[in-house]
This record gives structure tokens, C-alpha cells and sequence, in this order.
């Protein structure tokens, strides 16, 4: 139905391991994440440079362990894949942008309710996340077809050669968080690739988001969208993580500096924080916290900010609070054997479903710099439980990381997965 030039594929030798049962046998970390990152591919749309069957901000966060992976696993092959990945979504992603152009206008509360773009984000009773696409926006449902024509039609070119430079208006779609996992999904690029585009980009999406701080509460913190309605936990995480990767990376290092730390000094002070070290979607109107979810991302966002700015701008301060925060989280959302749950699952919608590999994505990056048995253990008894209990016959990996199984995978529940399965590569 489609020609091998429209799917970026990762084709393994199939011959050497061909049998499901056989795959069971399969310890490696590193053989397991490329079978899985193989199925992934099956997802990817090369005319849209994203991921069918999951949504806009969560192809991001599949892009960024896509550059993970790329960090461990010198295979050439695989090296040469995650390239034209990130070339090619450069250029096609931005067609399918959501919600582009809000961020620049300013909207009266009448033109807000007009919903005229149909894209939108709320926050359900318990804080879960609730995105709707607008009509026809894309092939985020399984059950859709790809429509070769549309691909056709947005096909541009040789993407790898592709020289225009990036307009980081282009990532922008109104929701802060959405905006700022594209930025550290180009940080993870350049760090894979060294083309300073992809950093730029990253620092212009960075740029556009610090023109809404500060929100009503503390003086200081983003807003979750445009609408300014909601003051929340993840935000603010991407805001101050993505700051202190950039301070790591950017020619303006103290400037970045001053951004991370000033927005951690912020969180800090915002009462996100619960007493049980663990941390809360958000604030109430009154900038108090609202108790609600305790969403494995929000515990994992956080600690790779720590741990860059610790690198950036050393304080001995940080690495302690991020290991309270690991390890809070670990006791609060892992069940008797180690296996994370988020409080709602296994089946928590197609926001959720991206979650838990977050957490462990930047667990990991935390064990690198601060390195834990506790943070091993829950990253390989996720990993392998991952592995041997929540895998179909295609290496499709689903939502509940303890089993059974639930079909059907898609490209958000995989890819979080294979998050888990990147992360045990690094760990001995
Ligand atoms: C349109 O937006 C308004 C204000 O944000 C909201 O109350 C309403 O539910 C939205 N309508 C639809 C159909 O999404
Ligand atoms: C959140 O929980 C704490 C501790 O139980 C309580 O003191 C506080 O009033 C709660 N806040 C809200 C907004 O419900
Ligand atoms: C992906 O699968 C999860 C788990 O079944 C489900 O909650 C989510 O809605 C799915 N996402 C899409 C876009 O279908």
C-alpha cells in the first residue's frame, strides 16, 4: 500500500530471530529496544513526520527516545534511521501542527470560546489530561487508515537535505507543555546529530515560552496554554528543564542558567510539592496546591532538570532533592513487584498513555549523574516485565507494564514502554 520511501523503517535481520518464542528468550537490552523500535517504525508517517495512532506533543516525546536510543546504540543502521527521523519531521511535522499561530495574537475571552481551531487540552476531574484534534487532524486512531494521497501531497523534496531554517513558530500550538517537549525533542537531535539548527529551534520554542512568564501566582511560572487558565506542574518542569539542558548546550550559558533557576526557585516556593515529596498536577485558582493526580510524569520531568543544571551550574542542593522526588515517586506509584502504575490504569486516555515512560526516561538521566540500586532495580524490573509480559506477537508493547497485555498498542503506549527498555541499556 505504501512504498518503502514513504515509511523510515528499521528493518532488523528477521531471518536470525523469527519466532516469538524465541524473542522471549531475548535478554539483551539492547537487542530488545531495537525489535521494539522496529515495530515502532510500522507507526511513523513519513508525510507527516509523525507517529500515527498517537497525537502531536506525545510524537515529541516518541522523537526523544528515538535520540535516547540513538545515545546507546552506536548500530549504524539504526544511527543512519534516527537521522532521517529527525530530518524529516523537521520538515513535515509543522504541517500538522495543531493549533499554529495563537501564541502570537492576544484573544478575547468571546473569541476563546469561539473553538474555531478545535484543538484542545482540559484537565478532567482528577487532573487527567484530555486532548481533542481538530476534525480530520491526523491518523492517531488504529483503526484509521493512512491516506496515501495525503501523505503524497506533503511529501517535500529529499527531507535529509532540507535547508530552510526551522521557524520555531511553527512548534507552537498554544499549550506551553506541548511546546516545550518539541524543544528538548530538538535538544536530544542536536545532541545525536551537532546540526545547530535543531538546538536553535530548541532555544527559539525556550524564547517563545518565557514571554508568558510570569503567571498570576508567586510572580513568577507559566501558564499551561494561552488561555491562561490553569497553572500546573508540567509546564513549569519543561519550562525549568528544558532552561537547564540548554544552559548545557547554548552559547548564552548564563542566561539559560538564570532561567533554570530562577523557574526551580519558583516551583519550589508554589506548594506543588506535596509532604509526601511527590508532586501534584497543580494550582487552584488561589495558587494553592490542588491535590490532584500525582501523574508519573510530573515525578520524572524534574529530575533530568536537576540533573542538568546541576551540571551547569553545581549546587548541592539539587541531586538530594531529585532523589527524594525519585524516590517518593517510586514508593507512591510502584505496585508489589516493582511495575509503575499510573493511579488511574491502566487505561487513563491518550495523554496518560505517554506518561510512565517519562518518569523513567528521566530516572535514568538522574542514575547517570547520581547513580542508585533503587533506580536500576525499578528500571529493569519495569523493563523486563515490560518485555516478557506487556508484548505481542509483533513486539508491540501496551499500557500495562505489569501484563497482561491489553490490545491495542499504539505509537504513545510503545513508545513510553520502549522508554523503559532504552533506559535499561544503560544500567548494569
Ligand atoms: C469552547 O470553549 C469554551 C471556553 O473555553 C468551552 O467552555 C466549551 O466547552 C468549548 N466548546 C467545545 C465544543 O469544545
Ligand atoms: C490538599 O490537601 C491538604 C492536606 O490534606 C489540605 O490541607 C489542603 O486543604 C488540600 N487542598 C485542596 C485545595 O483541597
Ligand atoms: C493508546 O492506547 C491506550 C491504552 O489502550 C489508550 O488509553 C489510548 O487512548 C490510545 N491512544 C490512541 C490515540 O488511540
Amino acid at each position: 500500500m505504501h512504498s518503502s520511501k514513504q515509511i523510515l523503517s528499521f528493518l532488523l535481520p528477521f531471518t536470525l530471530i523469527s519466532n516469538t518464542f524465541a524473542q522471549q528468550s531475548i535478554t539483551n537490552p539492547t537487542t530488545r529496544a531495537e525489535f521494539a523500535l522496529s515495530a515502532l517504525q510500522i507507526w511513523y508517517n513519513a508525510g507527516t513526520g509523525l507517529w500515527n495512532t498517537c497525537g502531536w506533543w506525545n510524537s515529541a516525546n516518541v522523537m526523544t527516545m528515538v535520540t535516547n536510543l540513538a545515545k546507546y546504540d552506536s548500530n549504524p543502521q539504526l544511527q543512519d534511521l534516527a537521522k532521517r527521523v529527525f530530518a524529516n519531521t523537521l520538515v513535515n511535522a509543522p504541517s500538522k501542527n495543531p493549533q499554529p499561530g495563537v501564541e502570537s495574537k492576544t484573544f478575547s475571552q468571546k473569541q476563546l470560546s469561539l473553538n474555531n481551531t478545535g484543538y484542545d487540552k482540559s484537565s478532567g476531574e482528577d487532573g487527567e489530561v484530555i486532548t481533542t484534534y481538530p476534525q480530520g487532524w491526523g491518523k492517531i486512531r488504529w483503526d484509521q487508515d493512512y491516506k496515501v494521497e495525503d501523505i503524497q501531497l506533503k511529501l517535500q523534496g529529499d527531507p535529509v537535505n532540507a535547508a530552510a531554517a526551522p521557524n520555531p513558530n511553527d512548534w507552537l500550538d498554544g499549550f506551553y507543555d506541548d511546546d516545550l517537549w518539541w524543544a528538548l525533542a530538538w535538544i536530544g537531535a542536536y545532541d545525536i546529530t551537532k546540526n545547530v539548527q535543531y538546538l536553535q529551534l530548541a532555544e527559539g520554542i525556550f524564547m517563545a515560552t518565557t514571554k508568558v512568564w510570569p503567571s498570576r501566582c508567586f510572580n513568577g511560572g507559566i501558564y499551561w496554554s494561552f488561555k491562561k487558565d490553569y497553572v500546573n506542574a508540567v509546564a513549569n518542569e519543561l519550562f525549568f528543564s528544558t532552561a537547564a539542558h540548554l544552559a548545557n548546550r547554548a552559547q548564552n550559558k548564563a542566561f539559560y542558567v538564570d532561567w533554570a533557576q530562577r523557574s526551580l526557585a519558583w516551583f519550589l516556593k508554589s506548594g506543588m510539592i506535596n509532604s509526601r515529596g511527590t508532586i501534584n498536577d497543580g494550582l487552584t485558582d488561589g495558587c494553592v496546591n490542588n491535590n490532584q493526580t500525582t501523574w508519573s510524569y510530573n515525578q520524572g520531568v524534574i529530575l533530568g532538570g536537576l540533573a542538568e543544571l546541576n551540571k551547569a551550574a553545581p549546587d548541592k542542593s539539587y541531586l538530594p532533592l531529585a532523589a527524594k522526588t525519585a524516590k517518593a515517586a517510586i514508593a507512591e506509584l510502584s505496585d508489589s513487584n516493582g511495575i509503575l502504575h499510573d493511579k488511574c490504569g491502566p487505561l487513563c486516555g491518550g495523554d496518560a498513555s505517554q506518561f510512565k515512560g517519562i518518569f523513567v526516561r528521566n530516572l535514568q538521566q538522574l542514575h547517570a549523574v547520581a547513580p542508585d540500586a533503587a533506580y536500576v532495580k525499578t528500571i529493569q524490573a519495569n523493563a523486563n516485565s515490560i518485555w516478557n509480559n506487556n508484548r505481542d506477537q509483533g513486539n508491540m508493547l501496551s499500557i500495562n507494564w505489569a501484563g497482561p497485555y491489553i490490545a491495542t498498542a499504539n505509537a504513545s503506549t510503545h513508545s513510553s514502554a520502549m522508554d523503559a527498555l532504552v533506559a535499561a541499556i544503560t544500567v548494569k
